[in-house]
């Protein structure tokens, strides 16, 4: 980066001393990742860099698809292998070595973490992503980014909003409701928004509802500044700005890269035109100043990190993502008896540990399982490639090697995964299956041996239906980063227990999966018309079959819950309920337990799904101990965004509060009636006849003038016809006793009232 002269900046008296030119050049980067300089008023231009799960500095030549190289850096596992953790000091930790190895590099603004949810498990993006559940990304993202922060360089949460998808990202109109986007897409931002106080935000490439993300009032500055409080700058995606004035306008402080000249001219004309106000672009400047401002004390130059500090954390983190979906006992494996272990799969030499696109790191070293395992046994090892990993036809006499490894041994250990060509930024999967040639060699392996091990490499969930019985364990290793392949041995070995817990569900066929035929769209438009049902919420909901469900994960340790309280208090926003109970390590090996709180309302009078995470816990326990867990959920915790109220609202009614060790493995259960709010829909004259009967006030007085017809309103079964009908049509009914003009005031009577 361009050396900042001073560490201080005063940004009222340079925004004083600005020409409109100088103003307008502030609001687009100066080329790839910094920002402009102003050189006579002692402006640095800083620097953003990828990741986010380690960091990408491109020292010289600059592209946004990880072709070139960039400086070595730790590559932790991505986001779909740490969300696997469910572990927030961890997520704390990592982030703070990240912003060290920002530091080192001068890098002002670390370009994520991506918590936009997991709409489809075909999304090219998903190992970027954290999870199907808005808290469960919310909660992990808020950590990482206070990690990172803490050292004093900011993060870039990204994309906001709806960027669910690869196909046609730059262009696709998202066409969904509010609600859904209040209650699934928007919660992880608003709670890193809120919590974590980014220092950027990144909108995205889409359209949502029409408009793009990076010229759009509603969601950069009525959704993130006004309901949510943000502060910081929000950066366009590369290559998202439209029209860089409506940009200017809506919220959008800082184009990125460079665009040729293009987002300069546009704001000139606006400005010059008076259809933009140079106030308007003064405001978006200040922002850009106050980055700078804010970074410069931790640019320091000739400051290090320890990689080897770093290494260990990636691998700490990757023992933590892998997840070990089933295990009928032949795991862990012992290291110092036994016969021979045969290791089988090319992605144990040359193994795939993160995704491909703008996130890739250049690894400051690399760390393969087969090595690993060699180092940790005093077993005989043997190994065969036995697949290419990125060919679609089987090779004979790799298959035959493989075998013949297989059944000289005492138990296989076999890797499979998704080629890196599966799975990138910038396309999307086409469906959810392993290459052919690598189930076909699963069949051939256990065909001569019926202890078999399977340790998947791959962004997002891979279909296991079709083989899955074949295997005597499967570990569920997402992407692990630098150390993935020490970390798996850890695993294997019993040297740890496995303790991650499945982020998103594994489906058992693409077909079920709820974006089924609207996901990716047609036409430049995408209709999200399974609304709040994504991920489990849609399994659960509709009570389909799942190849392993949300939250899901074994250990080589068992737990038990016991003495589950639940207590309400308060009432409205104020509401609260206090969960409280006791986990219990009940094997014989030290593990982490992942407690999980999910409530379920039974009262609702607006559709709900069956159940929602609303609270979670990572307890490490040694064999025989036990630890308490409480939590306390908020009203908004229970509640629902309102269309109609256009915000968060609780209803009264019983809640039933259910905890356990996956979505589908619910231990306790507890039912609680909550005090909500005493909710009153708002009347117009196009309101239905039941809501203006039920109104508190209206109601009274417009039975009063009735009179007779009110016995036929309220007729339980001929009524109910009558009751759905919009009040200003009855009026106009022959004999209504009712007036049509009285409505208007009568309706706004009632609506101040309450
Ligand atoms: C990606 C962003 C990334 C940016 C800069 C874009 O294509 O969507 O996630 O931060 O490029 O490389």
């Amino acid at each position: 980066m361009t050396a900042p002269a001073s560490r201080s900046l005063d940004v009222d008296a340079v925004m004083a001393q600005l020409t409109l030119e100088e103003k307008i050049s502030l609001a687009s980067g100066s080329d790839f990742w910094r920002t402009q300089a102003v050189e006579r008023l002692g402006v640095p231009a800083v620097m953003v860099c990828d990741g986010p799960h380690g960091l990408r500095k491109q020292a010289g030549g600059s592209d946004q698809a990880g072709i070139q190289e960039s400086v070595p850096a730790t590559c932790f596992p991505p986001a779909a292998g740490l969300a696997s953790t469910w572990d927030v000091d961890l997520l704390r930790r990592v982030g703070v070595a990240l912003g060290d190895e920002c530091r080192a590099e001068e890098v002002a603004v670390l370009l994520g973490p991506g918590v936009n949810m997991k709409r489809s498990p075909l999304c090219g993006r998903n190992f970027e992503y954290f999870s199907e559940d808005p808290l469960l990304a919310g909660e992990l993202a808020t950590a990482l980014v206070q990690g990172v922060q803490s050292r004093g360089v900011g993060t870039s949460l990204k994309h906001f909003a709806a960027n669910n998808q690869e196909t046609e990202r730059m262009s696709v109109s998202v066409e969904v409701d509010e609600r859904t986007l209040r209650e699934i897409y928007f919660p992880a931002f608003e709670r890193v928004v809120t919590r974590a106080r980014p220092w950027t935000v990144m909108c995205s490439y889409n359209r949502v509802n029409g408009v793009y993300a990076s010229q759009d009032p509603w969601l950069l500055t009525q959704v993130l500044r006004a309901d949510w409080g943000f502060e910081g700058l929000v950066v366009s995606d590369w290559g998202a700005v439209d029209e860089r004035w409506r940009g200017v306008a809506a919220g959008l402080d800082l184009e990125m890269p460079s665009s040729a000249g293009t987002g300069e001219a546009s704001i000139r004309a606006a400005v010059e035109e008076g259809t933009l106000a140079e106030a308007e672009l003064d405001v978006v400047v200040a922002r850009v100043l106050e980055l700078v401002q804010r970074v410069l004390p931790a640019l320091a130059p000739g400051q290090s990190f320890d990689p080897d500090a770093h290494h260990a954390l990636a691998r700490e983190a990757a023992r933590q993502s892998a997840v070990l979906l089933s295990n009928d006992g032949v795991l862990p494996l012992d290291p110092s008896s036994g016969g021979r272990i045969a290791v089988v799969g090319e992605m144990a030499r040359s193994p795939r540990y993160q995704g491909t696109g703008s996130s890739q790191v250049n690894p400051t070293r690399l760390e393969d399982a087969l090595t690993a395992l060699r180092e940790g046994t005093s077993r005989d090892v043997v190994f065969a490639p036995g697949y290419v990993t990125e060919s679609e036809q089987s090779d004979d006499a790799l298959v035959a090697e493989a075998v013949e490894a297989a059944r000289s041994a005492e138990v296989v250990v076999l890797f499979l995964g998704l080629p890196s060509s599966y799975e990138s930024e910038g396309y999307d999967r086409e469906h959810l299956d392993l290459p052919a040639p690598q189930v076909a060699l699963l069949e051939a392996v256990r065909a001569v041996n019926d202890r078999v091990v399977v340790v998947l490499s791959n962004g997002s969930a891979v279909a296991v239906d079709a083989w899955q019985h074949h295997t005597a364990a499967l570990l569920e290793g997402w992407l692990l980063g630098q150390a993935g392949g020490p970390a798996t041995a850890d695993l294997l070995y019993g040297v740890v227990s496995p303790s991650g817990r499945l982020a998103e569900t594994v489906p058992v066929r693409l077909e079920d999966t709820p974006a089924y035929g609207s996901f990716p769209g047609d036409s430049g438009v995408v209709r999200y018309g399974e609304g709040l049902l994504i991920g489990y919420r849609w399994y659960d909901t509709r009570r389909a079959p799942v190849s392993h469900p949300f939250g899901h994960g074994l250990s080589y340790t068992t737990f038990e819950h016991s003495d589950l309280a639940v207590r309400a208090s308060g009432a409205g926003a104020e509401a609260s309920v206090e969960v409280s109970l006791t986990v219990t390590n009940t094997g014989s090996r030290a593990g982490a337990e992942v407690v999980q709180v999910y409530s379920a309302p039974q009262d609702a009078g607006v559709f709900r799904p069956e159940q929602e995470l609303v609270g979670f816990a990572r307890v490490q326990l040694e064999p025989g101990a036990s630890a308490p867990v409480s939590l306390v959920l908020s009203a908004r915790d229970l509640g629902h965004w309102s269309p109609v109220h256009r915000r968060w609202v609780l209803e009264s009614g019983r809640y039933e509060v259910r905890v356990g060790a996956s979505s589908r493995d619910v231990r306790q259960r507890a039912v609680v009636e909550v005090q909500g709010e005493d909710l009153v829909v708002p009347l117009s004259p196009s309101s239905e006849a039941s809501l203006w009967l039920e109104h508190p006030v209206a109601g009274p007085r417009l039975r009063e003038q009735l009179g007779t017809a009110v016995e036929m309103l309220d007729d339980p079964q001929h009524g109910q016809m009558m009751r759905a009908i919009p009040m200003v049509r009855l009026t106009r009914y022959p004999g209504f006793p009712v007036r049509e003009e009285d409505l208007p005031r009568l309706a706004e009577e009632a609506n101040s009232a309450v």
